[in-house]
C-alpha cells in the first residue's frame, strides 16, 4: 500500500472510491490498522472518553494529544495521520499556530478542528504555513455544553442552510477534508455533492465520500453504544478481522446501513 497523502483523497473522491478512517491512540493498534487497510487514522480527542474515562472531550489537553500522536506515529507506515486540536487550543489563529506545531512535530500530517465559518481565517493561515486542516461540522463534541447534549444536528431548514454555508466557507478557506458528525443522511449527501474536498461521515448516512468510527465503539469495548456505530468484533473472531470487515463494508457501501443513519 502506498503512503496516503491529502491529494490521494481528492482523487479517491473523484473516482467515487470510499475512504476508510478510524480513530487510534497507540502504536500497536496503528500497526494493526495499517495492516488491515485503514487509509486515514484520526488521533481523536475521543481519547478523553475511551482512554481517559472522562464523560466529554473537554478535559483533553495538548500534552495528552502530543503523547498519543507520538505513539501512533511510531506504529504508522502509510495511513494519513490526523490529530484533533483539543478544546480551546484554536480559539484564535495565534493559539492555533502555537498548538498545531507540536502536533505536526509529533507526526500528525493534518489537524482537525470543530466549528463553522468563524474558523476560516485560522484555516487560511495554518494552510499558508504548511499545516493542512480537516474541518468538523454537525455534532461537535467539544461544544457539548453549548449544544445541551449529544444530539443530531441540522434537523430544521435554518440549521441545514447554516451547515451548507459553513461547509462551503471552510472549503473556500482551504480545509482539505470535512468530518460531518450526526446529521441527517440527506443533508450529508447534499453537502458531499456540493464540495470538491472529501467529506467523511459518522452518523451521516452512506452517501458521504468515506466513513469514520471510534475504534473502541466498533470493537464493542466502549461503555457507550451508539445507533450509528456497529460492533464489528461481534461477528468476527479477531480484532484484525473486525477492522478489515469495517474496511470492506465501507468500500462496498454495506456500512453504514439505513438504520445507522438519521
Ligand atoms: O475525536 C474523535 O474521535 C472524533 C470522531 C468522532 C470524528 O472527532
Amino acid at each position: 500500500m502506498k503512503k496516503i497523502r491529502c491529494n490521494h483523497l481528492i482523487k479517491m473522491k473523484q473516482q467515487h472510491e470510499k475512504m476508510v478512517m478510524l480513530t487510534c491512540y497507540d502504536a500497536s493498534f496503528a500497526k494493526l490498522l495499517n495492516e488491515n487497510g485503514i487509509e486515514i487514522i484520526l488521533i481523536g480527542d475521543s481519547l478523553g472518553n475511551v482512554i481517559q474515562g472522562f464523560s466529554s472531550t473537554v478535559p483533553v489537553t495538548i500534552n495528552d494529544m502530543v503523547y498519543h500522536v507520538n505513539c501512533v506515529a511510531r506504529g504508522n507506515q502509510h495511513a494519513l495521520l490526523i490529530a484533533d486540536m483539543p478544546f480551546m487550543t484554536y480559539a484564535t489563529p495565534e493559539s492555533a499556530f502555537k498548538h498545531a506545531m507540536p502536533l505536526m512535530q509529533a507526526g500528525a500530517e493534518m489537524v482537525k478542528m470543530e466549528g463553522g465559518a468563524f474558523l476560516a481565517p485560522t484555516i487560511q493561515q495554518l494552510t499558508h504555513y504548511g499545516i493542512p486542516v480537516c474541518a468538523h461540522l454537525g455534532l461537535t463534541p467539544q461544544s457539548v455544553n453549548v449544544l445541551g447534549g449529544y444530539h443530531v444536528q441540522g434537523k430544521d431548514e435554518l440549521q441545514q442552510l447554516q451547515l451548507i454555508e459553513d461547509a462551503k466557507a471552510l472549503e473556500n478557506a482551504g480545509a482539505k477534508l470535512l468530518v460531518l458528525e450526526c446529521v441527517p443522511a440527506e443533508l450529508a449527501s447534499k453537502i458531499t455533492a456540493q464540495l470538491t474536498i472529501p467529506v467523511i461521515g459518522i452518523g451521516a448516512g452512506n452517501q458521504t465520500d468515506g466513513q469514520v468510527l471510534v475504534l473502541h465503539d466498533m470493537l464493542g469495548i466502549s461503555s457507550r453504544q451508539f445507533s450509528f456505530s456497529k460492533n464489528f468484533l461481534a461477528e468476527n473472531s479477531s480484532i484484525a478481522d473486525a477492522i478489515s470487515a469495517y474496511v470492506r463494508e465501507v468500500k462496498n457501501g454495506q456500512f453504514p446501513a439505513t438504520h445507522h443513519g438519521f
